[in-house]
Parts: structure tokens; C-alpha cells; sequence
């Protein structure tokens, strides 16, 4: 074992001088991409090593495999890989599988070697400095991972965690209307049970909090995503945060806005949209997805959460089934992946996405070895959120406030969402692929009249007509985002076409029914409870 336990002392002499640690306002302007370790790519750089999902064992992938890989993910314009967590787990196989995800905690102060040495992890983190990239590392405060339920009796091979008295009294989460249950109970099940800490003792308070500060301090990471945060009491997370002094995202597993919100209010300034998620998949999965409930929520959050800008927007990650499970229709696909990226909020992407790795219904099978797919990079998802990623950090250069702009929805139609956070305006559509012309305008918008706009997915200018509105077409359900063309600094948008970019835009509204849909101030669904978070 990688003995990690004088962090503290050892920082001085460390990477530290190295780290470039992201806070909010840099965060902002940064799009993650999450890998798990074991899943990405291997060390000596092979993509035929088989990885039979189910089987829900190691499968090989390392640190010094991802390091191979970082050009791979750059390509596509990320710049902050969120790596699995990087703490010793425990061992041998159990109804679950391995602990190739990094979520069964041992001890905090080993490494799990399985993904390679203390020296890989390093050489990772300062290969990706070079490139301007950032790794955030995945830490799990709530729980230790253990066998034995019900009469676990920790001892050293838990680390600082060898005493009982570090443990709630052992009971199930079973009751998500008991705020109580969920913080001082236990996740799991018989098999595998997740030990709940006993956060509220100041001794584990303090160890937790000088753990991170050594390991963002000896290793420089630049931020760190926060596992289990609804199952710790709120107030324990702010001096956790402040010790790791770097950008902390939290996942706070739950639909409901207010009960995320309260997180962004009392414990760490972003937190995972899951109130989105939920709508956004719903309006996309089908040609009939629900798009009013996906624009109600958008403007709910505005009024729900402190800040907006601050959310972490996805459409896939290792807890839930990917999207291209049941959806296939590569135009609903290509719509609901933009979402993140145009809306309030800082875009997470998860690994295979832009392989069109389909996953499935239970957890293991969206965990796919990344290898298998040769990283390819002519795919469309690639180019695509290349794409986005380029007009993101453009818009951002060219006005700084785009960032912290609140997003609005500009319009919404039964297949359309108009979505205005400027210099930026996004129509996306369910309409799927093979769907014709549909028209729409759009009034009322941030632009001027005659104001040239560049759509960066289709690398074609428009413009807006003499009273400020705009004639927009969306041909075979494709998603478009518009930003001004004279914004394009250098033509680093659209650059391989810029020569060859058309007019369109002509206003053809026959057969198109604008069917504005009025915000209905409807009650919420309350999706507490209904996700049990194993690993
Ligand atoms: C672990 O157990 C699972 C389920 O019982 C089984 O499918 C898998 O092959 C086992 N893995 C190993 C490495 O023994
Ligand atoms: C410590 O606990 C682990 C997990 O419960 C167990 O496998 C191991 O045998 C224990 N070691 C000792 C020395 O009690
Ligand atoms: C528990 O861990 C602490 C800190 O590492 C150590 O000082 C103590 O001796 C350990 N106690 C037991 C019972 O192993
Ligand atoms: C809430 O959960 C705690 C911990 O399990 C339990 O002690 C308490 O009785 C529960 N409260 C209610 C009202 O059920
Ligand atoms: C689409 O989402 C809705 C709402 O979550 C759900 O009821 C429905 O089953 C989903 N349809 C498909 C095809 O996944
Ligand atoms: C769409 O969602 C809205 C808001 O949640 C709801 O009022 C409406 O009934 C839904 N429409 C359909 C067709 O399910």
C-alpha cells in the first residue's frame, strides 16, 4: 500500500507549485469529460483487451492509459477529466462485482493500485497541465465500503476509520422522507454495505477535512466532484469544500429543485442538474417527448437555485442508463446532447458518448471499455461536440459575461425549445431525423435587426430581419445554435467551412403552427427516493 497519511506535511515540497486549481469563475468556462479508470484506455495503449461488462470486474484500464489518451479528449475541446475515485477499495468479488468503479472506500490514505502507482496518478496530472487540461478527483466523505453488514468492526485496514465510534449505529437508508435516515443510516445492501461515517463527530470532521487539503495540496488537482452529498448533513460540506479549495461539484441524486437548491444554498456552490435531467430526457427520448415540462423547468430553475451558472449539466454518467439506451434516432440523440451546452451551467460529457456506446438499463452495462471503440475521432458526436465546445469558449473570449448571462427560453413549441442565453440562441427539436422543414419565428430576441448569425452545427449564416425577429428552419430535426458571426474571432468556429458557409434562413411558415406554450406554474414531481446510490 502507497502510504498517503503525511499528506499535510509533505505538501510544501509537492506539485503544489504546479497547480493551477480551478475556482468557480475559471470553472465556468471549462466542459468536463468523465471517465472511469478502469474503463478507458489501457497502459500500453492496446483497444483489443476484452471487457466483459457483466461479469462487473476489473477490466484494466489505468492512469497511465488515460495519460496516453489526453490529446484524444482535448480533440474534442475538453479540458477537465473527472477521473473515478482514486482511494484504496475493498477487494475479492462479491454479487456485485469488483470494485473497478472506486466507490467502496477501504482507506482514504491508500491508493487503489489497480489503476497504477502514486507516480502514474502524478505523471497523469501534470501530462494534462502541459496540455492546459485539469483533472478532477472523485471523493467519497459518506461512507467506507464493507462485507459484513450489520456487524462490521472496522479495524486498521480502514486507516483513520478503525474505531466504531466513527460509524453511525448501523440501520438502511429505506425512508427518503427522512432527511435523518438518509444522512445516518447506510446504502447497500447485504453484500456490499456503504459503512455510514459518523460526519457529525468533530474527529472524523477533522480527518476528512485535513485529507483533502493534503490531497489537492500534495497531488494538485485542480477540482474535485463530490459523491453521496445528500446523504452527509448540509452543513458539514462548506468546510470540506473550503479545506479542498479548489471548484467542488456534489451529486445530489434528486428531481426535485428546491431540495437541490437548498444544496447550492448551504453546502457547495454547484451541484449536478438533476432537476433537468430528468425533463431533458423525457423530451427527447421520443418524437413526442414532453418539450413544455423541459423549458417549464428551465425557467424554474432560474427562480429555484442561487445560480444557475454554477450547475453541472449532463446527459449521461455512470449512475444512469445512457441515453442512446432506448432512444436511437441519431437527430433526438444529437439534440438532447447539446442541451448541456447551451443552457445555464457547466457541460459534463461522459466517456463513449461520442462512440454512440448504447448501454443499458442496469448500471454496469453503461459502463463500456472505451478501448473496444479504437477512439475513434471521425465520428459525428466527436466532431459535434468539438463544435460546441469551440463556440463556447469563443463566445466566452469574445463577451466574458456569456458565462454568468442566465439562460431564458425564447420560445417553446410542442417539438421545439428556443433557449436565449446571449451572445448564444439554441433551437433544439424532437422532431428526429427525416422529419423535413418545419419554420418558426422567433421574436423578441437579444439581437439587433439585420444582425448576421453563424449556426455552429450546420456552419451556415442567417440574419435577422428588420424587426429584430428571426426566420428559422429546422430541417430533419437538426439542432442549430446561432452566436453572431462577427464574434467568430479568427474563424475558429466553422473553420473547416467558413469559405463555403451559404445564406439560408428564407421564411417559408406554411403548415407551421407556432404553438407557444404558456408556463403552467405546475406542482413538481417529486423524484426524491427513487435512485439508491451503490456506487
Ligand atoms: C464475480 O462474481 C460475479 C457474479 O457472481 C461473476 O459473474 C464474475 O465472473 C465474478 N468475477 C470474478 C473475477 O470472479
Ligand atoms: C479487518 O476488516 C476486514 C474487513 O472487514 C477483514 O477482512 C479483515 O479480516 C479485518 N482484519 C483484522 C485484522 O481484523
Ligand atoms: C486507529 O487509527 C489511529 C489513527 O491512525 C491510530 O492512532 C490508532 O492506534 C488506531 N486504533 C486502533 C484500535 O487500531
Ligand atoms: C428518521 O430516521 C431516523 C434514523 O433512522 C430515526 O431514528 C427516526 O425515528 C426517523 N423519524 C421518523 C419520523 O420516522
Ligand atoms: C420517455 O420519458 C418518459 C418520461 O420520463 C417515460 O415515461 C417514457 O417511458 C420514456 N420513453 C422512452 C421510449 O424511453
Ligand atoms: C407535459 O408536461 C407538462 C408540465 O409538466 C404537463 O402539464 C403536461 O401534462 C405534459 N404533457 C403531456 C402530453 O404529458
Amino acid at each position: 500500500m502507497l502510504s498517503l497519511a503525511t499528506l499535510g506535511s509533505l505538501a510544501v515540497c509537492s506539485l503544489a507549485g504546479l497547480a493551477q486549481a480551478y475556482d468557480n469563475d475559471a470553472m465556468r468556462s471549462k466542459a468536463v469529460y468523465q471517465v472511469l479508470t478502469d474503463r478507458f484506455a489501457t497502459s500500453d495503449g492496446s483497444t483489443t483487451q476484452p471487457c466483459d461488462v457483466s461479469a462487473m470486474s476489473y477490466c484494466g484500464g489505468t492512469y497511465k492509459g488515460l495519460a496516453g489518451k489526453l490529446d484524444y479528449i482535448k480533440g474534442m475541446g475538453f479540458d477537465v477529466i473527472w477521473i473515478s475515485p482514486i482511494v484504496s477499495n475493498i477487494g475479492g468479488n462479491t454479487s456485485l462485482g469488483e470494485s473497478y468503479h472506486g466507490y467502496w472506500t477501504q482507506d482514504i490514505y491508500s491508493l487503489n493500485e489497480a489503476f497504477g502507482s502514486e507516480a502514474d496518478l502524478k505523471d497523469l496530472i501534470s501530462q494534462a497541465k502541459a496540455k492546459d487540461m485539469g483533472i478532477m478527483v472523485d471523493v467519497v466523505v459518506n461512507h467506507v465500503a464493507a462485507t459484513a453488514s450489520g456487524n462490521f468492526i472496522p479495524n486498521d485496514s480502514y486507516g483513520p476509520f478503525n474505531s466504531t465510534a466513527q460509524y453511525h449505529p448501523f440501520c438502511w437508508v429505506d425512508d427518503y422522507n427522512n432527511q435523518t435516515n438518509v444522512e445516518q443510516c447506510s446504502l447497500g445492501n447485504t453484500d456490499v454495505t456503504l459503512q455510514d461515517l459518523d460526519t457529525e463527530d468533530p474527529n472524523v470532521v477533522q480527518i476528512f477535512n485535513s485529507w483533502i487539503k493534503g490531497l489537492i495540496a500534495d497531488y494538485g488537482f485542480e477540482a474535485i466532484r463530490i459523491d453521496t452529498v445528500k446523504h452527509v448533513r448540509k452543513d458539514f460540506w462548506p468546510a470540506f469544500v473550503d479545506a479542498a479549495g479548489v471548484y467542488a461539484v456534489g451529486e445530489v441524486l434528486d428531481g426535485y429543485p428546491p431540495y437541490v437548491a437548498a444544496y447550492q444554498k448551504q453546502s457547495m456552490d454547484s451541484v449536478f442538474n438533476y432537476p433537468v435531467y430528468f425533463p431533458l430526457k423525457a423530451a427527447f427520448n421520443s418524437t413526442s417527448g414532453n418539450m413544455s415540462a423541459l423549458s417549464e423547468m428551465v425557467t424554474t430553475l432560474t427562480t429555484t437555485f442561487d445560480d444557475t451558472t454554477m450547475l453541472g449539466n449532463f446527459l449521461d454518467n455512470h449512475d444512469n442508463s445512457r441515453f442512446e439506451a432506448t432512444v436511437n434516432d441519431k437527430m433526438l440523440i444529437m439534440n438532447a446532447a447539446t442541451f448541456p451546452f447551451v443552457s445555464d451551467g457547466i457541460p459534463y460529457v461522459y466517456y463513449g458518448q461520442e462512440q454512440g456506446f448504447t448501454g443499458g438499463e442496469i448500471d454496469y452495462e453503461n459502463r463500456e471499455a472505451m478501448w473496444l471503440s479504437n477512439f475513434n475521432t471521425e465520428t459525428d458526436m466527436y466532431k459535434h461536440f468539438g463544435k460546441l465546445n469551440t463556440a463556447r469558449s469563443v463566445m466566452g473570449q469574445a463577451q466574458p459575461s456569456f458565462y454568468t448571462t442566465k439562460a431564458s427560453i425564447a420560445d417553446s413549441t410542442d417539438s421545439e425549445i428556443a433557449i436565449s442565453k446571449p451572445p448564444m440562441l439554441s433551437v433544439l427539436s424532437n422532431r428526429g431525423a427525416g422529419s423535413g422543414s418545419n419554420t418558426m419565428k422567433l421574436n423578441n430576441l437579444a439581437y439587433d435587426a439585420n444582425t448576421q448569425l453563424l449556426d455552429v452545427i450546420g456552419c451556415k449564416t442567417y440574419s435577422t430581419n428588420g424587426d429584430k425577429s428571426l426566420d428559422v428552419t429546422v430541417q430533419d430535426g437538426a439542432p442549430q445554435v446561432f452566436v453572431p458571426a462577427s464574434l467568430n474571432q479568427d474563424n475558429k468556429i466553422c473553420s473547416s467551412t467558413a469559405t463555403g458557409s451559404s445564406s439560408g434562413g428564407d421564411s417559408k411558415s406554411a403548415g407551421f403552427v407556432d404553438a407557444k406554450i404558456p408556463v403552467v406554474a405546475g406542482a413538481m414531481t417529486v423524484l426524491a427516493g427513487l435512485f439508491l446510490t451503490m456506487f
